[in-house]
């Protein structure tokens, strides 16, 4: 049971999602396949690495079988996704078995965060690459060919890959991601990503103009603003010596056209400004959701995590939300069972969830990450049972406010975007609204395509969708 709950509300539906563009662009030249886990900037570098080894030649597969070049992309920031990863690297070897040539490559946070170890750990690794040394890729590729192991892990303060177009890898044709920003500088002290994916850096601004208009000129209609930080963009242009912060870029994007839906994640309660929540107030086109994890409901806990802010100050963040952008959907990210965690604490946990009235959370127990300051700092000294029979209270209330929340929902007529067939039946569409619900509605004879907007009547609701009809 726990099990199944810690695998559902930890990964996101998309965890090791094989990932190839559209039809598959293998030619006669090599093939490359791509696996990705972890956050949805991973999923958005795996499409850069797509882009840079297309560059080279290498078209992408599907088939494990008939590749030259098999790459995972991981996630260190919990144990159980390193686990999840080393499981999969030994199912890697079977293959490597028959298909002695291929060469085996690790990506992102693990690489950086285990660099040469790897390869000493994992035999049949032969090549490991850092989340800032993706251009090297098609040089270590080579050297890898000629018998030598090829490692770069070297994190830059530069880095943002900003001139790349990525290769949409799997996509509808209607969302897609846009990396901002890269890094982190917040040092939460329970997480691994400063150190894994380095400082905090800010995309050139008009890259990401031009990808966004190139992504609505090429039919997309929804983009996601990518960062581990988002609020923190800042951006000079040293032409025009514009400022651009993110409240200006939200709303450069949403300009560019009133058919293109603008969303953003991760904000960080401590830097999400007034200026921003006006910018998306004033613009139909910027859903009406904010991602704004809280992590803990504790002040004591909040400190010793690090975030710089109490239990107070984040529930005025939300009224203040609340207030400027009525109706916005919010979601968190909570973690039970930090060190020194109490049952006081815990049921703090519990008030805000109650307080915020969050649509959706991911909900995680605390996994020690070596070398965060936590590790060097505390002791994980809340018991194992404890933190998951926490975990499982913190998650049966999040099921029940999800609920009640949709409930609210039934007899209101929203605004959605199709982005497809429901997963359960091609008759039904699958689409979200601002708040980002999922929404599902029977096709019925209406000629709607994915990629449409149309008003929808909700009449029904299980906790995680809003089920209705069209209304012309
Ligand atoms: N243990 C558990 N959860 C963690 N997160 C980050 N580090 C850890 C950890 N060591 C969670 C936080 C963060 C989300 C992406 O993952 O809630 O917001
Ligand atoms: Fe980790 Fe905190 Fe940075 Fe998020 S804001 S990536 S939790 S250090």
């Amino acid at each position: 049971m726990l099990d199944y709950v810690t695998d559902r509300v930890q990964d996101e539906s998309r965890q090791g999602e094989v990932f190839a563009p559209g039809p598959e662009t293998a030619r006669s030249g090599k093939r490359f396949y791509i696996e990705s886990y972890g956050c949805q900037m991973n999923f958005a570098d795996s499409e850069i690495v797509a882009s840079i080894l297309g560059a080279e030649g290498y078209g992408a597969t599907r088939n494990l079988d008939e590749a030259d070049l098999v790459l995972i992309n991981t996630c260190s920031i919990r144990e159980k996704a390193e686990q999840t990863i080393r499981k999969r690297l030994g199912e890697f070897r079977r293959v490597k078995e028959r298909n002695k040539g291929m060469l085996i490559g690790v990506l992102g946070c693990m690489a950086e965060r285990l660099k040469s170890k790897f390869l000493e750990e994992e035999q049949l690794v032969d090549i490991v690459v850092g989340p800032d040394a993706y251009r090297s890729l098609p040089a270590l590729v080579k050297e890898a060919d000629s018998g030598q192991k090829a490692v770069n892990v070297l994190l830059s303060r530069e880095e943002t890959y900003g001139d790349i177009a990525p290769v949409r890898l799997d996509s509808n044709g209607i969302t897609a991601f846009i990396s901002i920003m890269r890094g982190c500088n917040n040092m939460c002290t329970f997480c691994v990503v400063p150190f894994t994916r380095g400082r905090e850096r800010s995309r050139d601004s008009a890259s990401i103009l031009r990808e966004a208009r190139s992504l609505y000129q090429q039919g997309y209609r929804e983009v996601t603003l990518l960062g581990q930080n988002v609020d923190s963009y800042y951006y000079v242009n040293e032409e025009t010596d514009e400022i651009v912060t993110f409240a200006v870029l939200l709303e450069q994007v949403a300009l560019i056209a009133p058919g293109l839906r603008v969303r953003f994640s991760t904000s960080h309660p401590k830097d999400i400004t007034d200026e921003v929540l006006h910018v998306m107030a004033r613009h139909e086109n910027i859903c009406k959701y904010i991602h704004l994890p809280v992590q803990s409901g504790s002040t004591r806990i909040l400190q010793l995590m690090n975030r710089t802010y109490t239990r107070e100050w984040y529930r005025s963040k939300v009224d203040r939300i609340r207030e400027i952008i009525p109706g916005c959907g919010l979601s968190s990210d909570i973690i039970a069972g930090f060190c020194t965690e109490t049952e006081e604490d815990h049921q703090e946990t519990l008030e805000m969830m109650r307080y915020c009235g969050y649509d959706m959370s991911y909900m995680f127990f605390y996994s020690e990450r070596p070398g965060t300051l936590a590790q060097r700092r505390y002791r994980d000294d809340v018991p194992e049972e404890t933190k998951k029979r926490r975990l499982l209270e913190i998650v049966a209330l999040q099921n029940e406010l999800s609920l009640e929340s949709n409930r609210k929902d039934i007899g209101k007529i929203f605004r959605v975007l199709i982005e497809g067939d429901s997963r359960r039946s091609d008759r039904d569409w699958m689409g979200r609204n601002s708040q980002n619900k999922v929404v599902v509605f029977p096709k019925e004879q209406l000629s709607l395509r994915p990629g449409d907007y149309v008003n929808v009547f909700i009449r029904d609701c299980t906790q995680a969708t809003l089920l209705g009809e069209a209304r012309a």
